[in-house]
């Protein structure tokens, strides 16, 4: 049966975007994953393990441009469900597998090269615990962290973070570069760039939301009746419009970190 606009104005952020499938992306969209992978080296013999990884974005593009093996693990069960039918139906080529699963408390049969956390990490209950785990159970002496982090260049005024609350039911990242980055204090910087995100255009939000909501009638096979349409192309069209009003304040890095069980966590290379 399909859904109804009560249904669609009732769920929660997080249950409104697993109902569309919205390819939740990490910034700088594909983009990132690409510098990831010149710059993380990432290839086929690379096991890859995306943390956090919503609806598999990161996993299924990385593993279809490399061949790497991939794995995606996420807490939310709507999330996963999603990564497992985009991974089939966009990118059947991909060598990727997803499970419900708690970062922090994750010990896997094999080790992996690569993790990444595309703004995520800030998200966890305790980023240090999800740090811990990394080094002592999912690395092997020597492993890559793959991260793009946002950051604000200009406090984001207290009224926006309120308006941003009311719709995400999380608040924006408000914190400085410097802040940002003492959660990966103790890894080596391999590579990194800045980048200042682009607000969208009326036109270029409108053409996103339209596709997302089509694309979620192709996907379930219906056809919404006008009014159904209409609520969710406007609920999307809020999210989004809510996202690029940040846009500017924030910027946003790439990041390919090394972690090497020798050194870690100290940090004998300067900073630049
Ligand atoms: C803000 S989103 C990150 C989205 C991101 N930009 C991307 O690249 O897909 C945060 C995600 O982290 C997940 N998450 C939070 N805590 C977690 C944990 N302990 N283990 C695994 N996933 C977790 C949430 O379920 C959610 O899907």
């Amino acid at each position: 049966m399909s859904v109804t606009a009560a249904q669609i104005k009732k769920m929660s952020y997080t249950e409104f975007v697993g109902e569309i499938n919205q390819w939740n992306s990490l910034p700088g969209g594909v983009s990132t994953i690409n510098m990831w992978r010149v710059f993380g080296q990432v290839n086929t013999d690379s096991r890859y393990l995306d943390i956090a990884c919503t609806t598999g974005l990161k996993s299924r593009t990385m593993s279809a441009m490399t061949g790497c093996q991939a794995y995606g693990i996420d807490i939310s069960h709507n999330s996963i469900e999603a990564a497992r039918f985009n991974a089939k139906k966009y990118t059947p080529l991909s060598q990727v597998s997803y499970a419900v699963q708690d970062g922090t408390e994750f010990k896997p049969k094999y080790k992996f090269t690569h993790v990444s956390f595309g703004a995520s990490l800030r998200f966890f209950q305790n980023p240090q615990k999800m740090i811990d785990n990394l080094t002592s159970n999912i690395f092997e002496e020597k492993g890559t962290i793959l991260a793009s982090e946002f950051f604000v260049h200009t406090q984001i005024p207290q009224g926006l973070i309120d308006d941003f609350y009311k719709i995400f039911d999380i608040y924006p990242t408000n914190s400085i570069y410097k802040d940002v980055m003492t959660m990966y204090k103790g890894f080596d910087i391999f590579y990194e760039s800045k980048h200042s995100p682009t607000p969208e255009t009326t036109e270029e939000l409108e053409h996103y939301c339209h596709s997302t909501i089509s694309k979620y009638e192709s996907e379930k096979q219906i056809k919404l009746d006008e009014e159904v349409f209409n609520i969710m192309y406007g609920r999307l069209f809020q999210i989004k419009k809510m996202s690029n009003i940040l846009r500017e304040y924030q910027q946003y890095n790439v990041l390919v970190m090394n972690y090497d069980k020798k050194v870690y966590p100290n940090r004998y290379i300067e900073l630049f």
